[in-house]
């Protein structure tokens, strides 16, 4: 079944049951904890916390999501992605735990001709929190799952929050058994390669001060109501019921895949290693896709860095499978054209889409010519001194300085005979990673002020650009900011922010 398939079918199914159908929020919601939407209920959160009065009682929504804190597993694993897709069905308090049950079993388990997924009932088992027996009663008399494949697991696993103060909840995980070729018996406690989670139901009924892990936050009290709200990985159960080993394999992913194959000369299937690259480009040029045409642009910091990253990583895992020239120039236009079947902005944005993304390979290709000789200098350096391998030190300022990835020092290293001292080059970037994450939690504060600006945006309209017309004119100030907060002025010296009603300055498109 196509994916673009499945995700028609999951919306039918919640359309029929009386829910409004609710389009994708764009990936740079400004929720201020969050870089990106990373789950398909981020922009319902003031729905469930009671801050606004729900438009509907139920909705569905296939929402666009990314996550990156799991990039180096990207090509490892068969499940991790960076750009997923969520399907949810939510409730603002109107059904409750049987609802969300008796919904998703008749589409996981209901047959391919009546619009279901046609998952085989007896390879379901689920997962639900220890103290939950409402959850588990309801699983065996509304499911008529046995009790042995209705499976306890910790908060950890069945309790869901957003990593951040919000809403949470006890919930409850759907798996397929893959079967005995993918891991030992016993269910998802056992082995959760052969028992993949597809779909988590999650019953939001708290609300999170404070959030120090899975497991451990603090309850500030309930949610002014019962909500449901669930996530369905439309990746994962593509994978599955097209008979695909990992989500890269699937039809909207594969043919970048293909295309790399036929550019690098390489076959995909035939060393584990070059596997990895495949599928980190194929991962990594779709991610990238998505986030250009929701508005990113490479950057050294927070959103643009992680856009850097990813393309910079699908280039060179493509010289890493021999493949030298302008890798995206290639690939970009074949994940389009998968992608564009359930978001046409990427066709119709493609120009700009591909400006950015072709400018940032120019970019990356001359930091690579720069890194290369400055390796080759290092390279000398160590000879002539009689050492065998690169210093910490030198990998690290290669990397730092000059964005050359330690895979690639490694592999020109081993090219050139050399070895490379990779213990005291993961000290020194520890050290750094250190650094960067006070930083993080620094500026965190700093990017919580956007309400500031949107307080701004609903008081007075956003500002008129007025460039392609006059280069100078006579505006209104609306605000003045110094550290993200409105002041009423600034003194001479003191650096800050000022917000016009109109402008010819350009300042973001
Ligand atoms: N919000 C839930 C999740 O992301 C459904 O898993």
């Amino acid at each position: 079944m196509e994916t673009a398939e499945i995700r028609r079918r999951f919306v039918a199914h919640f359309e029929r049951h009386g829910h409004t159908v609710v389009p994708s929020a764009s990936l740079l919601l400004d929720d201020p904890n969050l870089l990106f939407v990373n789950a398909g209920m981020v922009p319902f959160k003031p729905y469930f916390l009671g801050q606004e009065t729900p438009k509907w009682d139920r909705a569905t929504s296939v929402q666009k999501c990314v996550r990156t804190l799991d990039i180096e597993e990207v090509g490892k694993t068969t499940r991790h992605g960076t750009f997923f897709q969520m399907c949810g069905n939510f409730s603002f308090g109107d059904y409750f735990k049987e609802g969300a049950i008796r919904f998703a079993w008749s589409l996981v388990t209901g047959s391919v001709d009546d619009g279901g997924f046609g998952f085989d009932p007896e390879k379901i088992w689920v997962t639900v929190l220890p103290s939950d027996d409402e959850a588990k009663q309801l699983w065996h008399e509304v499911a008529g799952l046995p009790f042995e494949r209705i499976q306890e697991r910790g908060l950890e696993d069945n309790y869901w929050n957003m990593g951040v103060p919000g809403p949470g909840g006890p919930c409850s995980e759907i798996y397929v058994d893959r079967g005995p070729a993918y891991g030992p018996d016993g269910g998802p406690n056992a082995d959760e390669d052969r028992f993949l989670e597809i779909w988590n139901l999650v019953f939001m009924q708290e609300s999170l001060s404070q959030v120090r892990s899975k497991a451990d936050f603090d309850v500030e009290g309930p949610l002014p109501a019962k909500n449901i709200d669930t996530g369905m990985g439309l990746e994962r159960v593509a994978y599955l019921l097209q008979g695909k080993e990992n989500l890269y394999e699937i039809d909207e992913v594969f043919p970048v895949i293909e295309r790399a194959a036929e550019l690098s000369g390489r076959k995909y299937g035939a060393d584990p290693a070059d596997d990895v690259r495949f599928r980190v480009v194929a991962d990594h040029v779709r991610s990238a896709l998505m986030l250009i045409s929701d508005g990113v642009t490479p950057g050294n910091e927070a959103r643009g860095y992680v856009l850097r990253r990813l393309l910079r990583r699908a280039i060179r895992s493509m010289r890493l499978l021999g493949y030298d020239g302008p890798a995206l120039r290639e690939l970009l236009p074949v994940s389009r054209d998968r992608m564009k079947l359930s978001y046409p902005e990427v066709e119709t944005g493609f120009d700009r889409i591909s400006r950015v993304a072709y400018a940032e390979e120019d970019a990356f290709a001359k930091t690579l010519l720069a890194g290369t000789q400055l390796f080759d200098r290092a390279a000398d350096e160590v000879r002539s001194t009689g050492r065998a391998q690169l210093s910490g030190a030198q990998a690290f300022t290669l990397h730092d300085t000059y964005g050359f990835p330690i895979d690639l020092t490694l592999e020109m290293a081993s090219e050139a005979g050399l070895g490379v001292d990779e213990q005291g080059f993961r000290g020194l970037m520890a050290e750094q990673r250190e650094r960067a994450k006070a930083d993080a939690k620094a500026k965190k504060g700093q990017h919580a002020d956007t309400g500031v600006y949107r307080g701004i945006l609903d008081a007075h309209g956003p500002t008129d650009w007025l460039a392609y017309e006059t280069l100078q004119t006579e505006s209104r100030v609306l605000a003045v900011l110094s550290g993200g907060a409105g002041v009423p002025a600034l003194g001479a010296g003191e650096v800050g922010e000022v917000v016009l009603d109109r402008t010819p300055f350009y300042a973001e498109s």
